[in-house]
């Protein structure tokens, strides 16, 4: 099978660490045939899928329903396991079922799922750090939230901003800052989910600093998107945690030049046309479709020497393949690496179209975007499933849980003797 890749670059496949594929529970939204469709499109090799559905993939029975799902994917995947308050006594078995990772929402988001309080999420952490498994956090405080939202709504407001004003900088702050605390006490290792503000920034540089075990993710729309364009996409853009002012956007860049973000993920989250669209912004679900676009964007933006090509690579592929421990399976062009490809033109210019998208719940805030840059060839271990910018429909179910790929390295704990609760415990011996 050969390739004209003159021009072209060859580059390690993306991981994307933040996917919602809805399956099992809301296929109307999207399944995993065509989220995975939509990341072959989008250049993107490994997804991370999180434990929103339903059932919530909080039991070993609803991780089984959910691999059953992703037997049609076209990409290799990992499965979060859900880290909450009524689950604790399942997180082992969930390892052992062939979970890559936790999540753990702090905060209310889609699904509803219940935050645990901070007593859970310690022992979620004691528990899951015996095994070097790394727990994603979807860093919000419920209580700020809920309180700030109830008396806007007293208040009437229920125009787009409304959004903006029930999450101010400080709901996430609080969560980052107490997550590193917890992380630092039990030797958890841990992810920051869509870091949207750049307050946020510091508490991840203090942790990073004091050696916690901590990654940080950002988004697209959190970095080419800022608070002035809810006057023209509306609810169309409401998305947990909320497109900020543009002082946030310009610190999280810097943040992305200076390493305290680690990784560009896209927080996929379909939902249908009818479900993005409404007048009321506290009725419209959150969230948008981005595992197909996230490429083609930030290329746009390496282009425009805003951020090098190397960087970007560390940032979709290397790092993510490095703090779920994948690597050098995953995220490199090393002997012995899957190949896991995707060959970019850097002068194709394209525009995003939410009707182009294999995604189900293909509204975006994007569309219209003019991009240049774009994959034009994706391979899963050395398998084409898009080529020459067209899926290649016979390699559904192709995909692989990267827990169950052979050889794949399985995490180490970390020397938990270095913990904070350690060296208490040590000290009053
Ligand atoms: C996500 C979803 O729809 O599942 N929505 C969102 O606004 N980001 C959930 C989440 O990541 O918080
Ligand atoms: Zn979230
Ligand atoms: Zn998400």
């Amino acid at each position: 099978e050969v390739v004209d890749a003159s021009g072209k670059y060859i580059l390690p496949g993306a991981i994307d660490a933040h996917v919602h594929f809805r399956d099992p529970g809301y296929t109307h939204k999207e399944t995993w045939e065509t989220g995975t469709a939509s990341a072959a499109m989008g250049g993107v090799t490994t997804v991370f899928e999180m434990p929103n559905t339903n059932p919530p993939t909080g039991t070993v029975e609803a991780l089984n329903l959910k691999l059953k799902s992703a037997e049609q994917a076209y990409v290799d995947f990992g499965i979060y396991g859900l880290l909450g308050e009524e689950n604790l006594t399942e997180l082992e078995a969930l390892i052992e079922g062939g979970v890559a990772g936790f999540k753990c929402f702090m905060g209310n988001t889609f699904g509803n799922l219940p935050s645990p309080p901070t007593g859970a999420i310690l022992e979620g952490f004691e528990i899951v750090a015996k095994h070097g498994y790394r727990i994603a956090l979807h860093a919000e405080n419920a209580s700020i939230m809920a309180r700030r939202s109830k008396k806007l709504k007293e208040a009437g407001r229920c125009d787009p901003l409304a959004h903006l004003d029930a999450r101010p900088p400080v709901v996430a702050t609080e969560a980052v800052s107490r997550a590193a605390i917890l992380a630092e006490w039990t030797g958890a290792r841990i992810h920051i989910l869509h870091v949207s503000s750049g307050d946020e920034l510091r508490p991840l540089r203090e942790a990073k600093a004091r050696g916690v075990d901590i990654t940080a993710e950002t988004c697209p729309h959190y970095l080419l998107l800022d608070e002035r364009a809810y006057t023209e996409k509306k609810s169309l853009i409401r998305v947990n945690p909320p497109v900020r002012e543009k002082t946030h956007q310009d610190q999280l860049w810097a943040a992305v030049q200076d390493g305290t973000i680690d990784m560009i993920a896209t927080d996929h989250a379909p939902h249908s046309h009818e479900e993005k669209h409404k007048d009321d912004i506290w009725t419209t679900d959150c969230g948008f479709t981005g595992v197909q676009t996230q490429m083609p964007l930030m290329l746009t933006q390496v282009g425009a020497g805003r951020l090098a090509l190397t960087d970007y690579v560390r940032m979709t592929s290397l790092a993510p393949a490095k703090a779920f421990g994948l690597y050098p399976r995953k995220g490199a062009l090393l002997p012995g690496s899957d190949a896991d490809l995707v060959v970019i033109d850097m002068e194709r210019e394209t525009q995003v179209d939410s009707a182009k998208l294999k995604s189900k719940g293909s509204s975006t805030p994007f569309h219209g975007h003019a991009a240049k840059g774009a994959p034009v060839h994706t391979l899963v271990r050395g398998r084409f499933v898009m080529r020459d910018g067209a899926l290649v429909t016979e390699a559904k179910g192709h995909g692989r849980n990267v827990r169950r790929i052979q050889q794949m390295p399985t995490p180490k704990p970390r020397n938990v003797e270095t913990t904070t609760a350690a060296i208490v415990k040590k000290n009053r011996r």
